[in-house]
C-alpha cells in the first residue's frame, strides 16, 4: 500500500473533463513526476491532493486517510507539502521569516499573520528556519527582502517553507 493513493479521479468543469478517471499510487521514499502539456490537468491533479479542489468522483488517500473533504491546513498537518506554480509567500516578509512561518505552523498547527511578530522573538522558531536556509544553501540570504530575490532563489524559498514542516510528503 502506497503513502499516496488515488483511485479512479475524475473532475470536470462544465464541458471539460480535466481529469479523466486518474488512478496513482506513490509508495513512501520514491520520486515521482507528472508530466503533461500546458492544460493537461497536472495542477488540477494536485489540487485534488491539497484540499484546493474536491474531484467530482474517485478517492485520494494518504497514509491512510482520505484527503477529501478536509481541509487544506488539516491536510498539511498530515504530512502534505507543496510548492505552487504561481509563487505564494509574503514578499513584504524577508527570507528567513517566511520560513518561520511553516515552522510556528508545524510546531502549532496553526498560523495567525499577527502572530509574526511574536515568533520573531522565539529562538527555537528561528533555528529551525535557519537549518531550512542553510539545507537549501540560502543562509547568506537570510535577511534579504523576499521580494528582491531571482525566481531561483524564490523556488528554494518555497522548498524550505516546505521542508521545514518536516512533510511525509515532500514537493519535488
Ligand atoms: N477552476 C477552473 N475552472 C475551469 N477550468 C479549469 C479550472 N482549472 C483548470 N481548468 C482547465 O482544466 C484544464 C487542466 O488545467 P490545469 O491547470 O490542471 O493544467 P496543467 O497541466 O497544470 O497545465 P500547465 O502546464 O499550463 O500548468 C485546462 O483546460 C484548464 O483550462
Ligand atoms: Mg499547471
Amino acid at each position: 500500500m502506497g503513502i499516496l493513493e488515488v483511485s479512479n479521479v475524475n473532475k470536470r468543469f462544465g464541458g471539460l473533463q480535466a481529469l479523466d478517471d486518474v488512478n496513482l499510487n506513490v509508495e513512501e521514499g520514491t520520486v515521482h513526476a507528472i508530466i503533461g502539456p500546458n492544460g493537461a490537468g497536472k495542477s488540477t491533479l494536485l489540487n485534488c491532493f491539497i484540499g484546493k479542489l474536491v474531484p467530482d468522483t474517485g478517492t485520494v488517500t494518504f497514509d491512510g486517510h482520505s484527503l477529501l473533504g478536509i481541509k487544506a491546513h488539516e491536510i498539511n498537518q498530515l504530512g502534505v507539502s507543496r510548492v505552487f506554480q504561481h509563487q505564494k509567500f509574503f514578499l513584504n516578509l524577508m527570507f528567513l521569516k517566511n520560513v518561520m512561518i511553516p515552522c510556528f505552523a508545524k510546531r502549532d498547527g496553526a498560523f495567525e499573520l499577527n502572530a509574526l511578530r511574536g515568533i520573531s522573538k522565539e529562538v527555537d522558531i528561528k533555528e529551525n528556519a535557519e537549518q531550512m536556509l542553510i539545507d537549501v544553501d540560502m543562509i547568506d540570504k537570510r535577511n534579504d527582502h523576499s521580494a528582491s530575490l531571482s525566481r531561483g532563489d524564490k523556488r528554494r524559498l518555497e522548498m524550505a517553507m516546505c521542508l521545514a514542516q518536516d512533510p511525509k510528503l515532500p514537493p519535488a
